[in-house]
């Protein structure tokens, strides 16, 4: 492990945190959290956000790709309530935030060092958390669904990540969902093929979900690491995404990239029983 800086990489601060040494760094015009060697969320510094009160940086636009997977998901209910397990450097729930005006989000996040690193250093989350359209709740994710009785989702996206090795999803997770969440999407990692993604579609099965989608991140060659990949229980809704483009407003290279991204993440959904049947 090694804090040393990258050329031309600016660490903004670094900490201990509840799984490992945490930094918040800028290079090449991206803003990360990491812990250790994972990489928890990276938005684009520029487009910064015009608002009101001033000018906020790092933008909505994430540069981690899966999280444009979220916006996918969120669609089919734009004005509906988002659980997220895991915060990370808030990317991913201030892309919703920012992509659909009507959402609200509820993140919660274990380590609350993570979340005080996420307010200072992502200041768009803080801007939403003021607006009332996402609350962070420092808390193991497990335990608030368990503990929040009332409470139900729209959807759950599901991203409670140590470190870079296996999604934390528990199946006492899924079970207190069912019923209380329309949707569960889960952040995987994979390797070369689609192992991990079986073994949380048997997880889904066993605790009474249905796997309907898969939506591979990354175009990869074949036999190449798959990195991420998410799994839902509820396909895409295609006429809500149709010419759907979350950054279209913002004028800059970074947010067509990010459109694009998302376009063509979408063209390589596959319904969960085509994987099924691959051997
Ligand atoms: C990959 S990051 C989340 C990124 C975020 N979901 C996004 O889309 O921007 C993973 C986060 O999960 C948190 N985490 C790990 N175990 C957790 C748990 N049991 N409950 C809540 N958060 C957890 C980690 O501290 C880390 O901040």
């Amino acid at each position: 492990m090694s804090t040393a800086a990258q050329p031309h990489e600016v660490v903004r601060e670094v900490l201990m945190g509840r799984f490992g040494q945490l930094s918040v760094s800028d290079s090449e015009g991206v803003r990360s959290l990491s812990c250790s060697w994972a990489c928890h969320g990276s938005s684009f510094l520029l487009p910064a956000a015009e608002l009101a009160g001033g000018r906020l940086e790092p933008g909505p636009v994430p540069e981690s790709d899966y999280m444009l997977g979220w916006l996918i998901a969120a669609a089919a209910r734009p004005d509906g309530h988002v659980l997220m397990g895991g915060l990370g450097s808030g990317a991913g729930p201030i892309a919703l935030a920012w992509a659909f005006p009507r959402l609200r989000v509820t993140v919660v996040e274990i380590d609350p060092l993570i979340v005080a690193l996420a307010r200072r250093h992502f200041p768009l989350l803080g801007h939403f958390e003021a607006a009332g359209r996402i609350a962070v709740v420092e808390q193991d994710v497990v335990e608030h669904v368990w503990q929040a009785g009332g409470a139900d989702w729209s959807l759950a996206c599901l991203d409670a990540y140590r470190d870079s090795s296996s999604l934390y999803c528990p199946s006492a997770l899924l079970q207190a969902l069912h019923g209380r969440a329309a949707a569960v999407w889960l952040n995987i990692l994979e390797d070369a093929g689609f192992d991990a993604t079986r073994h949380f579609a048997d997880v889904l099965i066993d605790t009474g979900w249905s796997p309907a989608c898969v939506l591979p991140v990354n175009e990869v060659p074949r036999g190449a690491s798959r990195g991420n990949v998410l799994l839902g229980t509820q396909a895409p809704a295609a006429a809500a995404l149709r010419g759907f483009q979350p950054f279209g407003a913002l004028d800059h290279p970074n947010a067509r990239k990010a459109d694009a991204r998302l376009a063509g993440m979408l063209a390589r959904q596959q319904p969960w029983m085509r994987i099924a049947a691959m051997d």
